[in-house]
């Protein structure tokens, strides 16, 4: 059976760090409070010269270069992100030019946080279904261009990066298993950007608004996304005949160190097989699923064989699980 295999990863931070000292500057807030409430102690922040492209770009380049591949030989590149470079042309479009990828087709998928699920899952199909043999799959953000650093509810935990994932169709057994992608438009006001589209085109009035920022209701998005965070995880095992102790790491989105918690109690899995890296990049949203596993990579946590569940939940509300065999 032809799976996508992941044949290399990448990932990329901006060089900017912003501490929780820094915001306790900014807003009404303490390095503790965000540390006890979320477990987030810095997150990277873009500078003004650096777009999404530019971040999907280094995160790209290092996934091709591990998987010993060049930009000619990708046949088709998904870029997830909330926050693309314009309205259009897509960020993909972009990516696919500055990485020389000449023969690559290339889309946007805007599933907010969950956009590394959905990237991964469009990718795998092309390759399941023989249209194409190398699929780029990224997620980008630049957060804090979206983030109002008046509102303490949100400046703490939005951020900036990159991850990407190269697949190849394989036929070894390892590869994406399944993919499940949900969606809920009813809690769309519990997370959107108000104004920049077409129901609130820019105006004078609008960015007087702040209608160009993210606005969250935080405490109804984490109760949904424990829910669905555990839902779909549950769902994806038992479908395929699995159960938590069989899986070798866990790597959900980074958005709560609590969220992350509850939905790891809730599978029943012990901590040590759960990637965590929100301390140091906080909620790096489309991009968070593929920094954290290109972190658990990077330091030698997967090897061949490992059964890896990966899952995100974000605003719209969407949310989703992947199954991988290493
Ligand atoms: O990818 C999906 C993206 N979003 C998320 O995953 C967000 C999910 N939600 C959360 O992470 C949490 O709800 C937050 C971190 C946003 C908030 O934590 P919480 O424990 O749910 O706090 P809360 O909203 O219930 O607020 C408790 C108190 C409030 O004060 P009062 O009304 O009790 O006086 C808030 O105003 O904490 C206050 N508060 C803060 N205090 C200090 C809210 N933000 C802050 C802050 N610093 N940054």
């Amino acid at each position: 059976m032809t799976r996508a295999k992941i044949v290399g990863v990448g990932a990329y931070a901006p060089k900017h760090i912003l501490t929780n000292a820094e915001l306790a500057k900014l807003v009404e807030t303490t390095d503790e409070w965000i540390v006890q409430r979320t477990g987030i102690r810095e997150r990277h922040v873009a500078d003004d010269s650096e777009a999404t492209s530019d971040l999907a770009v280094r995160a790209a380049q290092q996934a091709l270069e591990r998987a010993n591949l060049g930009p000619e030989e990708v046949d088709f590149i998904v870029v997830g992100t909330t926050t693309p470079d314009m309205v259009f042309p897509t960020t993909a479009n972009f990516v696919q030019h500055k990485l020389g990828a000449r023969r690559a087709g290339s889309v946007d998928v805007l599933a907010a946080c969950t956009g590394s699920i959905y990237s991964l899952s469009i990718g795998s199909q092309y390759i399941q279904s023989g249209k194409y043999r190398t699929v780029l799959c990224i997620g980008a953000e630049t957060l804090s261009r979206i983030t109002d650093f008046t509102d303490r509810g949100t400046c703490v935990l939005l951020a900036d990066g990159a991850g990407a994932v190269v697949l190849q169709a394989a036929e070894d057994g390892a590869g994406v298993l399944d993919a499940d992608l949900y969606s809920d438009g009813k809690y769309w006001e519990y997370l959107y950007q108000p104004a920049g589209g077409s129901r609130h085109p820019a105006t004078a009035e609008t960015v007087a608004g702040r209608l160009h920022y993210a606005k969250m209701k935080g405490n109804e998005v984490f109760k949904v996304a424990v829910r669905m965070f555990g839902d779909c995880a549950a769902t994806i095992l038992e479908r395929n005949g699995f159960r938590a102790a069989d899986l070798d790491l866990f790597i959900p989105h980074q958005a709560n160190l609590r969220i992350i918690e509850a939905a790891v109690k809730r599978l029943g899995l012990p901590m040590e097989r759960v990637l965590v890296n929100v301390d140091r990049y906080g909620n790096t949203g489309a991009a968070s699923v593929y920094v954290a596993l290109e972190e658990a990579w990077a330091l030698g946590r997967i090897a061949p064989g490992d059964l890896l569940l990966l899952a995100a939940f974000g605003g719209g509300f969407t949310w989703g699980a992947a199954l991988v065999r290493w």
